[in-house]
């Protein structure tokens, strides 16, 4: 049987390069293997305390689009949106029955969140994600989730679920396997990790213009001989990274490319290796963004396909827990 592959994204707003090359490349790759791919749009996770919630629609349209400019097929991916699976939902009570407190608290994600988080009251939602996020896993018998290495606490206790369910009620989950992206964590343009809340990130949805004045910004130093040298050069080397990601080719290649040419010349090359990178994918999103009412449909039947996966799980979570009436 093809393995089930299960995993998503939070709606919080467009895509970047750092996601392209962290995980969404993966999935295309996984898909074209001819795995049964799944991808989840969490607009509940988004709920426990980032305001782009007044945005959903809008933000999940987007995120609709960019799914589709890297390359994933309309056809053969299952995105859907997990408010829209109310059986997948109702996994979240005999999951949390599970758990323990102790173990929600020491969840090191879930910490690192509170922790940045704007907000001044930690909500019960917050504490309770990964447990949600164990439905979202289990509610299709999701057996290999794509991850970066800050989920991998969620599918610890997605594992701990599935085998306490199985252990207290009789075999009904597979325990799935976190599958860690191998792409080393791509720099912004100041040289930290790319994210969005940084300022730092080029989306997939910008123009070729929007790209070329952030690179132009990006932090480098005042060494006119460009080496790659993350430690020592985080931000002349987020550069060269960028670039040699976009052409395929090796950083140090491309750093004794420019040489003493400066960073002028380095940003001169990484914007163009960029937008050449990108152009397809802008056309392909240009293309989609004219259609929405294809791209909806593209979601109606990810959510279709989804509900019937997760009522039948349920009936069959119902039988083992003796709540069939
Ligand atoms: N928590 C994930 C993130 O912030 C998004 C997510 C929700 C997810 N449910 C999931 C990822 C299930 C993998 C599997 O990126």
């Amino acid at each position: 049987m093809t393995k089930r592959v299960l995993t998503g994204d939070r709606p919080t707003g467009p895509l970047h390069l750092g996601h392209y090359f962290g995980t969404l490349r993966n999935r295309v790759r996984l898909q074209r293997e001819g795995l049964d791919m799944i991808v989840i749009v969490a607009d509940y996770q988004v709920l426990t305390d980032r305001d782009v919630a007044e945005r959903l629609t809008e933000t999940v349209d987007e995120l609709l689009l960019d799914y589709l400019a890297v390359g994933l097929d309309p056809d053969t991916t299952t995105v859907f949106t997990h408010s829209a699976v109310p059986a997948l939902n109702q996994l979240l009570l005999p999951f949390l029955s599970l758990v323990t407190v102790a173990e929600l608290q020491r969840n090191p994600t879930v910490k690192d969140e509170v922790q940045h988080s704007r907000q001044s009251a930690v909500s019960g939602l917050m504490f309770t994600y990964p447990v949600h996020q164990a439905a979202d896993i289990l509610f299709c018998k999701g057996e290999l989730v794509p991850v970066g290495q800050d989920q991998m606490p969620h599918i610890e206790i997605t594992r701990t679920v599935a085998r306490r369910f199985n252990q207290r009620y009789g075999p009904v989950f597979p325990v799935p396997d976190g599958l860690l992206s191998v792409a080393p964590l791509l720099p912004g343009t100041d040289g930290r990790k790319m994210s969005k809340s940084r300022g730092n990130a080029i989306a997939l949805s910008s123009t070729p213009d929007e790209t070329a004045r952030l690179i132009k910004g990006a932090t480098t130093d005042a060494d006119r001989h460009i080496t790659y040298d993350p430690e020592r050069r985080p931000g002349v080397s987020g550069l060269v990274q960028l670039a040699a990601l976009c052409l395929d080719r090796d950083p140090h290649e491309v750093a004794d490319g420019i040489g003493d040419a400066g960073s002028a010349a380095l940003k001169r090359t990484v914007t163009e290796a960029v937008n050449e990178f990108l152009a397809p994918m802008r056309e392909l999103r240009t293309a989609y963004a004219k259609d929405l009412a294809f791209v909806r449909d593209v979601l109606h039947r990810g959510n279709a396909r989804a509900n019937e996966m997760a009522e039948r799980t349920l009936r069959e979570v119902r039988v083992a827990m003796g709540t069939t009436y």
